[in-house]
């Protein structure tokens, strides 16, 4: 029996070395990350830079994907609160749904920040974005720019993502004076489902094949967007330029652009957000007082203390200075043959 009893003696001691020089190493602080989507789309990227920045401040993040569906997102939300996260770092599968995860999050004490996207009508902690109006701006006044006159297209992103809103009043305000002096014509405007390419593609071929006009530009509010409507572009063999703009710098469009299939991009620093995000995560984590604040945005239900950061615009002429020079791609990647 003694040995026996030092064996156990051992083991107890072990666990409690192990799991004291483990929270050591993490600073105690545990962060659950939900994205809303994985595959084709720029969350892969965001877990990267928000799991790399948390080992280097010697916390640990657990994250899980939705793959677009809310409901699968608040039962993820759940099972991080069980595993004892200390805060929530959410981009909502779907702004108006969403809500449900903050009062969820609350009845555990754990404090939601909102990562570039918004949480409507909730008590929501904190805000981490860029500004939206300006996201919009950038591509149309880009497009006004190149052909103040002309037929556009407006295909916007998913109708439960106040992005998606935020960009489209942007740009149908910054457009109205042209549309009202008859300088450019809307062909057609639309929502995109879960911001997907293959709905661009068929929304793009369907504008292609019925309306029979020139389109001189094509705003998608996404690179995705943008490549499912360059895609219909191309079966359709038009034989002039088209302006096509998009949003996130995703290397396809990048290497587009360089090679002239495609105007601009919105480049919005992952970097910037997600190590924004995760120090934020550390002082309400810690309890320490908060600085960075910037603006509120109204969710609804409050006035949401939000950080709100610089989109830019990438046109084939800065892709080095701004993405090459903040690391985001190398040379190689939007350069190189492959
Ligand atoms: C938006 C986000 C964009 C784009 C889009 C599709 O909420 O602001 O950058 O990634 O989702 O994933």
């Amino acid at each position: 029996m003694r040995p026996r009893f030092i064996q156990i003696i051992f083991i107890v001691f072990l666990v409690g070395f192990l799991t004291s020089s483990c929270s050591q190493m993490t600073g105690g602080v545990k962060v659950g990350f939900l994205i809303p989507a994985s595959v084709g789309y720029r969350w892969p990227i965001d877990q990267q830079y928000v799991e790399k920045i948390a080992a280097d401040r010697k916390i640990e993040v657990i994250t899980r994907s939705a793959e677009n569906d809310e409901n699968l997102q608040l039962k993820q939300a759940e099972e991080l609160l069980k595993m004892g996260v200390d805060v929530l770092i959410v981009v909502a599968a779907n702004a108006n749904t969403a809500a449900a995860i903050v009062r969820e999050a609350h009845d555990y004490n754990v404090p939601v920040i909102a990562y570039d996207r918004l949480i409507k009508n909730a008590d929501l902690d904190y805000l981490v974005t860029f500004e939206g109006a300006e996201i919009g701006n950038l591509m149309v006044n880009y497009a006004l720019k190149v052909k103040p006159e002309g037929n556009y297209v407006l295909l916007w992103g998913d109708a439960g993502d106040v992005n998606a809103l935020m960009i489209k009043e942007a740009q149908e305000a910054t457009l109205k004076p042209s549309i009202d002096n008859g300088r450019i014509k809307i062909v057609y405007k639309s929502f995109t489902e879960d911001w997907s390419s293959d709905n661009a593609y068929h929304t793009m071929k369907n504008i292609l094949d019925f309306s029979g006009e020139k389109i001189d530009a094509v705003i998608t509010s996404y690179d995705g967007l943008a490549m499912g409507a360059r895609k219909a572009i191309d079966e359709a063999g038009l034989d002039y330029d088209v302006i096509l703009t998009g949003q996130d710098a995703e290397i396809a469009a990048v290497r587009a652009i360089n090679q002239g299939k495609m105007s601009m991009t919105v480049y919005k620093s992952i970097n910037t957000i997600a190590a924004a995000s995760v120090d934020l995560a550390i002082k309400l984590a810690k309890n320490q007082k908060v600085t960075g604040v910037t603006a509120t945005i109204d969710n609804g239900r409050k006035e949401v203390p939000t950080m709100m950061l610089k989109p830019v615009a990438v046109t084939k002429d800065n892709i080095r200075e701004v993405l090459i020079a903040d690391k985001f791609f190398t040379e190689e990647q939007v350069y190189g043959s492959n």
